[in-house]
């Protein structure tokens, strides 16, 4: 029996700065309501405050979701630069109502970053640093941000781009002050300075002007206006200021000033991909998410599936041992085949069908003992043992029905922490959730199969977890969440707390578990099962138990519960607001 002494994770022990980081909040803290809002027409559920607002004025001006989440996430770039931005890429998933006379359906928008052509698949296993996918221009991998938001914009938006970019150029020039979500997610980076003592030469814009020489502290003034340039020049010249323009050209020079591989035809080649979403019918719900190159949807779907095969209750709370027991089950399945199956679909092929068929769920769902948890290597279609950021999601409504999901990164906090010093942003590295070195894990602790090793305009694995659960009235729900492989089981709790009829408050607010099948061991934040021997009953099951402060950081809309309008939240782990009207 595993009765190991519960272990206590945090992000500074193994070394990783996690966006979602830490933010140390209280139950009572997370009791109250000010990040949770009622709207009669539409709403924007952003993890700042600033960028709800942002979108919210856009669809104030008559602007639909798509106007809405483009703006929304602009201004994130400013507002959130260690999450996402100009310098990262993202996913979306798209309900159209058809109610404001555009044809109606869902679809899913992909502009995750892709791998330089500069890069063999062998590239970081010939690199003598162990964190080159991590920290500097080697982890940068070919950024869609700007390109992916301006083709959804001209797509399927009807606003005019200098508008919708607006309200990002004016937080750019004005600045916002450091909340508390920024010091806490920042505190384990500055420890890396000191100890790294070069990066303040190396990395210097993130070291002064984002941490503010290592004196950074709540409620002062960031003010990067240098990225007001670039939002400018992307309003006024589009995607060509990326791709063939001034943007694109100081990416370059920040890249290959750091030892880096990047080219202008990487820039210029990108494309963004509209493609069917990942669906799956649970409890009698659609559920409408993101496809690979993200393992979020299929993985969360997956794990949902075999729950419904079992039987599980989707109506019933989430928080009795025997219960997450049975969750916890589920997503050691769904994460084991997440380990060996995934990659970009454009290069390998992922069976998502079967992944997430009757047959197959089914027979997952037989092999779990509802009594006991079992060895790693019995999970999923063919575990093998082998030998764990920055990211953002923001949610959409309109008054038409119109909904967006969209989650962001550019991969750890401040990404790569390479800079565009002319511009004021920062470069992801997202080549980290490529496999990088065969036999070891990710930075968040995740294994990969050879289907995710690197290779020329490849997209990384994510996890990232857009989703929109339709039912007979339309929209019930639009969710996502930052948090590394936590995005997949944090959208999963509070979407399961959304069926079971919770409010967008509690949906988020209330504490969470985490399974990733490896490392076997069950997380929990560390308010959650602390009535009198849950914990005990959870190692009765046969889990070791972790600690972890926070498991994702989930915005959510939901349809009001009674009467009309839209019940909306911003995750109090990161201190953001949902604004709209
Ligand atoms: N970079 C985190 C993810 O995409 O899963």
């Amino acid at each position: 029996m595993k009765h190991a002494a519960t272990l206590v994770i945090t992000a500074l022990s193994i070394g990783l700065f996690f966006a979602p980081g830490c933010a140390r909040l209280s139950s009572q803290t997370r009791a109250s309501d000010s990040y949770a809002d009622r709207f009669e027409r539409e709403a924007v559920a952003a993890d700042h405050h600033l960028a709800s607002e942002a979108g919210a004025e856009i669809l104030a001006r008559g602007g639909n979701a798509i106007d809405a989440a483009v703006a929304t996430s602009f201004a994130l770039s400013v507002v959130r630069p260690y999450s996402c931005g100009i310098g990262g890429g993202g996913f979306m998933v798209v309900h159209r109502s058809g109610e404001d006379g555009a044809g109606a359906g869902q679809f899913a928008i992909n502009y995750r970053e892709t791998c330089p052509a500069g890069v063999a698949p062998d590239r970081f296993e010939k690199l003598d640093d162990p964190v080159a996918s991590r920290f500097g221009a080697h982890s940068v991998a070919t950024p869609g941000t700007i390109v992916g938001l301006l083709r959804a914009l001209e797509t399927h938006g009807t606003m005019d781009r200098r508008d919708v970019l607006a309200p990002a150029i004016r937080l750019a020039r004005s600045g916002f002050h450091a909340d508390a979500h920024y010091i806490s997610s920042t505190a384990a980076l500055i420890d890396r300075f000191e100890a790294n003592p070069e990066w303040k030469r190396r990395f210097a814009f993130v070291w002064e002007r984002y941490l503010l020489s290592g004196n950074v502290r709540q409620g002062d003034l960031i003010r990067v206006p240098e990225q007001a340039r670039a939002l400018t020049l992307i309003a006024e010249q589009g995607a060509r200021a990326y791709t063939h323009g001034p943007v694109g050209d100081a990416i370059i020079r920040a890249v290959r000033a750091d030892g880096g591989v990047l080219s202008p035809p990487d820039l210029a080649s990108f494309h963004v991909e509209q493609v069917a979403p990942a669906r799956a019918r649970i409890a009698g719900y659609d559920l409408v998410g993101m496809p690979p190159p993200s393992s979020g949807g299929v993985t969360m779907f997956e794990a949902l599936r075999i729950l419904d095969a079992l039987g599980y209750d989707f109506s019933g709370p989430l928080d009795t041992p025997e219960r997450a027991h049975l969750v916890s089950e589920a997503l050691k399945h769904a994460f084991a085949d997440r380990a060996e199956w995934f990659g970009d679909p454009a290069f390998t092929d992922v069976p998502v069908g079967r992944l997430l068929s009757d047959a197959y769920t089914a027979s997952l769902a037989a092999r779990i003992d509802r009594t006991r948890t079992q060895p790693a290597s019995v999970y999923g279609s063919r575990a093998q043992i082998v030998e764990d950021g920055g990211t953002s999601h923001f949610s959409v409504v309109d008054r038409w029905g119109n909904a967006v999901a969209c989650t962001e990164t550019i991969n750890l906090v401040f990404g790569s922490l390479v800079a565009v010093p002319e511009f004021g942003f920062v470069l992801n590295d997202q080549m980290d959730d490529f496999l990088t070195r065969r036999g070891r894990v990710n930075a968040f602790g995740l294994r990969q199969s050879e289907r995710n090793l690197p290779g020329a305009g490849k997209r990384p694995l994510s996890s990232m977890s857009p989703t929109i659960v339709l039912d007979d009235e339309g929209v019930l729900a639009v969710a996502g969440a930052s948090g590394g492989p936590r995005i997949i089981t944090g959208t999963m709790q509070a979407l399961m707390r959304t069926l079971a009829g919770d409010s967008a408050g509690a949906s988020v607010a209330r504490p969470r578990l985490h399974h990733q099948w490896i490392p076997d061991r069950l997380d929990l934040e560390p308010d959650a099962f602390t009535g009198v021997g849950q914990r005990a009953a959870l190692e009765g099951f046969g889990h070791e138990l972790g600690e972890r402060v926070e498991i994702g950081s989930v915005q959510l809309i939901r349809r009001a519960r009674s009467g009309t309008g839209w019940d909306a939240a911003s995750d109090p782990r990161k201190g953001g607001r949902p604004a709209g009207r």
